[in-house]
């Protein structure tokens, strides 16, 4: 995700901004740029690509200045490029800001300021909030930058750090924080910015923690934060203990427990802009007309690894409530297998790094057959996204792991909010229904946040399979396509052979395998198959194997039947899949820890798979 840096102080600026930006690499970003005023006026320096590239540019004009502000970019709204870099400035270039987060009415904001005479010159959302504070600074906050923010953040709706330099108050520099993170470093007579503690550690172990609604004014003399009101605030300033590499995992041993405590933030994230703050869904930027979609009469899904896994819950949504035919497959099978391609159709593409070879593969392979691609991808820029005919990002920010976490939870978020948008479009779900599951969905981040307040029990629990050689996992309907992801998780990690099966399948084969101490979880959430699924925990006890069932919060009949229970909050069926991933998740990052795996790294595998 993008970081914020800045510096003001007793030294010189750009080295300290420079190294600060290096030290947010790690979060991933394809874009960097620095702000600064040399001798009070406004310098604006900045490059696709690597840091090194915004270094060596530096390097060709070196600036000697003691205030600035730095970024780098990770794209949402408009490719990366050097035009859609941050910093980005207003009509005077007098002033810049560097921003992380989304401006949610950023269209309406920039249609009322062009209006109003701005020349906007990138395709973000960030560029806004430099023409609004020139706005409010001739208009409402008679030159005051500290109320020019607050009668900005009024404003603005979504999430944002956002820090500014300026040209009318050169010996100072602005932030003001909303749900994106924004931290200060205190030194002797300097002030660092950071969008984590990762970038300010080099040079200070004091810092503080701004909140939603801090506005801080940061000078030589120190910092003072005020709220939107006005209202001066004491925010308590830490001392912090962690060493670099603890910070950029946010504390965590490694990057996947840290990624799977960020999803519910990243499921936020991606409801974001396409719900509305009442709750409404809204989603305006997909290119495709309303016609082609109420035309549709096939849709296939292609992914690898874990985007598959997320593709098989698109194709129980689709079909459920479009009624519309959906295939899914791997992508290295479907471009091989001389696919049907029939007219009124559309290809869904999913994947986080967006660069994966048989999946492009696949989306080429339909195009060349005129069939229209929609890209579900992490990465804003990638392959896929810019060749595929419409996209709808995932908004997880960059993912470390090599085995995903939040990134499939994100292309779940996707699915169901395409699956409503289309079903209200084609007239198969009414308003009320749209809204009574979006509110479902907008429930889920806070019942899986819930669900990682118990991880201690994962520990726990996973002491009782250290020996484990096997592990099956059961399931039917949606609680079967979730089950796959789980089986994949614990085997590309623990290295224990896993493997998942519909529940209804295990007379066919598995339960051939089914013996003493063999280890079973097997989820049972979905209301209308539990009885069902209840049998077949008992075929399964029958062979004396283990049984671990996840079952929903409500469930009081099962504990009678299995050897363990994990429950999870009780919520529509259709949501499901949200919550019943996040057990196998801890699972096996704490079977994986007391096993001493190479947890974000395991052998073999690699986050983006470019060759087939
Ligand atoms: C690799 C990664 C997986 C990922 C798969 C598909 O195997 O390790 O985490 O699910 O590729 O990648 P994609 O980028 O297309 O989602």
């Amino acid at each position: 995700m993008c970081g914020i840096v800045g510096y003001i102080g007793p030294r010189s600026a750009v080295p300290i901004i420079v190294e600060s930006l290096r030290r947010l690499e790690y979060r991933g970003y394809d874009s960097a740029g620095v702000a600064v005023l040399d001798e009070g006026a406004c310098k604006v320096v900045k490059s696709v690509g690597k840091i090194n590239n915004l270094a060596e540019l530096l390097d060709q004009e070196p600036l000697e200045v003691k205030i600035g502000i730095g970024h780098t970019r990770w794209a949402t709204h408009g490719r990366p490029s050097t035009r859609n870099a941050h910093p980005h400035t207003g009509n005077s270039g007098k002033l810049a800001v560097v921003h992380n987060g989304i401006i949610e009415n950023y269209v309406e904001l920039r249609e009322r300021l062009t209006a109003a005479g701005a020349n906007f010159t990138s395709d973000t959302d960030t560029e806004v909030i430099a023409h609004l504070l020139e706005e409010k600074l001739t208009n409402g906050a008679g030159g005051d930058m500290l109320e020019a923010l607050r009668l900005a953040s009024r404003e603005m709706h979504g999430a944002y750090a956002v820090a500014v330099v300026s040209e009318s108050c050169p010996d100072r520099l602005h932030v003001v924080r909303k749900e994106s993170p924004l931290v200060l470093g205190l030194g002797q007579g300097e002030v660092y910015i950071a969008s984590d503690i990762t970038a300010v550690l080099p040079y200070t172990k004091t810092v503080m923690v701004l909140e939603d609604g801090d506005v801080g004014v940061l000078t030589v003399d120190g910092v003072s934060i005020t709220g939107l009101d006005g209202r001066a605030i004491d925010r308590k300033v830490l001392e912090v203990e962690w060493d670099v590499g603890a910070a950029e995992k946010g504390g965590y041993d490694h990057y996947m427990i840290k990624e799977i405590h960020e999803i519910p933030d990243a499921i936020r994230h991606t409801m974001r802009g396409r719900v509305t703050p009442e709750g409404l869904l809204n989603i305006t930027e997909l290119n495709l007309s309303a016609d082609e979609i109420r035309d549709l009469k096939r849709i296939y899904i292609v992914a690898c690894g874990t985007s598959y896994y997320a593709g098989v819950v698109g194709k129980y949504l689709f079909e459920r409530l479009l009624r519309i035919p959906t295939e899914v497959d791997v992508a290295s099978e479907f471009r091989y297998r001389d696919p049907v391609f029939e007219p009124n159709s559309l290809m869904i593409v999913i994947s986080q790094s967006g660069e994966t070879a048989d999946t492009l593969a696949a989306l080429r392979e339909a195009q060349r057959h005129n069939v229209k691609v929609l890209a579900i991808v992490n990465v804003i820029g990638s392959s896929m996204y810019r060749d595929a005919d419409a996209v709808f990002p995932t908004l997880a920010g960059p993912e470390i792991c090599v085995a995903s976490t939040k990134a499939y939870v994100t292309q779940l978020v996707c699915e169901y909010l395409l699956a409503f948008h289309f079903a209200r479009l084609r007239g198969q779900m009414a308003d009320a229904e749209v809204n009574r599951l979006v509110a479902e969905m907008l429930a889920v981040p806070a019942k899986v946040q819930q669900i990682l307040a118990q991880e201690d029990d994962y520990k726990t629990l996973a002491k009782n399979f250290l020996e484990s050689q096997d592990f099956f996992f059961l399931g039917r309907g949606l609680d079967a396509a979730v089950s796959l992801e789980g089986a994949l998780k614990l085997k590309e990690i623990s290295y224990i052979h896993a493997e998942s099966y519909a529940a209804g399948e295990l007379k066919h084969g598995p339960l051939a395998l089914m013996w003493d101490d063999v280890p079973v979880f097997v989820t049972a959430t979905q209301t209308d198959l539990y009885e069902k699924t209840v049998s077949n925990i008992k075929e399964v006890k029958a062979r004396r194997a283990d049984v671990l069932a996840l079952v929903r919060e409500s469930n009081v009949d099962i504990a009678q039947h299995v050897d363990w229970v994990i429950k999870v909050p009780d919520a529509d069926n259709l949501v499901m899949p949200f919550l019943t991933i996040i057990p196998p998740y801890l699972l096996t990052y704490w079977l994986s820890f007391a096993l001493d795996r190479e947890i974000d790294q395991p052998r073999n595998l690699a986050k983006s798979v470019t060759v087939e």
